[in-house]
């Protein structure tokens, strides 16, 4: 390849990469901003703030082994905190019985379709090709079985409940 061939392959690598970067915000703040207004729809219970908090410490406060998990501190970082993912959860914080779920979980099924509300494709899929031959039929760390149809959660992070109870003395 000539030089200016090379220069021309380069700026459009960069361009994409902005671009991909863009996108991932701007979908970042929608995704966001609709989150937001379902924590507002809750504003009326006993307490309830209203509004997302922008860290994760309520809810570390029982889910302590998250606090150092590959997808909540990526996330964190960009101000996707738990509740951006989960919602507001209020009732779940507060029900002393533990019996109320999260506002918003998600199935083996919807983690992808998820996920891919903020984010694109692969920017090198030739190395998640390569990941996944290298993994194909053997567990993770995390404890997920890597088969062809894996699922980002499969491959990214270990965000998963530990298998002593959260809460011990609840
Ligand atoms: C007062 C303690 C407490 C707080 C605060 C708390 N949780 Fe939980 N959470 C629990 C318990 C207990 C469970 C059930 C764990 C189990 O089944 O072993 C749970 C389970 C969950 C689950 C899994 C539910 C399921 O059925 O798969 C998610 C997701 C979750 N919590 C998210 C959150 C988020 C997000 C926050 C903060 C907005 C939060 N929790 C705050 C105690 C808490
Ligand atoms: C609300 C939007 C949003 C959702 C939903 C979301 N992400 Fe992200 N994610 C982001 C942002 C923003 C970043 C930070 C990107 C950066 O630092 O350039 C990020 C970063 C990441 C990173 C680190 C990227 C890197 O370059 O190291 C991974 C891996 C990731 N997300 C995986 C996931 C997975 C898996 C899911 C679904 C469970 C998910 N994300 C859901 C917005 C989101
Ligand atoms: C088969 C395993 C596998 C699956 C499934 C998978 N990823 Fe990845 N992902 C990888 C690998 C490997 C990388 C590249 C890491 C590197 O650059 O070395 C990566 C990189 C990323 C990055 C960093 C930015 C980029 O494009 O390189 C994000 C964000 C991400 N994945 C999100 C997701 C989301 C969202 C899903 C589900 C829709 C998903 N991944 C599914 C293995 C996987
Ligand atoms: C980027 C979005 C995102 C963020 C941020 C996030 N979660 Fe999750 N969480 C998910 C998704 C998606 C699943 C379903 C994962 C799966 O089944 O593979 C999940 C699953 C869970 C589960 C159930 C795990 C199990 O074993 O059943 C718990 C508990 C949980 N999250 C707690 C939290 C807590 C606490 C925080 C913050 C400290 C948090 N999550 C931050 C997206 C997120």
């Amino acid at each position: 390849m000539g030089r200016l061939a090379w220069v021309l392959a380069a700026t459009a690598l960069a361009v994409g990469a902005a671009a991909l970067a863009q996108g991932l915000q701007e979908r970042t703040a929608r995704v966001k901003r609709r989150l937001a207004k379902e924590a507002q729809a809750h504003a009326g219970l006993r307490g309830s703030p209203g509004t997302l908090p922008t860290d994760n410490s309520l809810c570390l406060l029982c889910h302590a082994n998250f606090r150092s998990e590959e997808l909540v501190t990526v996330h964190l970082a960009q101000g996707v905190t738990c509740a951006v993912c989960h919602g507001l959860s209020f009732e779940h914080m507060n029900d002393e019985t533990s019996r109320t779920k999260p506002d918003l979980l998600y199935g083996r099924a919807q983690v992808s379709s998820f996920c891919t509300r903020c984010h694109g494709r692969h920017a090198q899929p030739e190395k998640v090709q390569a990941f996944l031959i290298q993994w194909k039929g053997k567990t993770r760390p995390n404890g997920r079985l890597i088969l062809q149809q894996a699922t980002c959660t499969d491959c990214h992070g270990l965000h998963a409940l530990p298998d002593t109870p959260v809460l011990t003395g609840r």
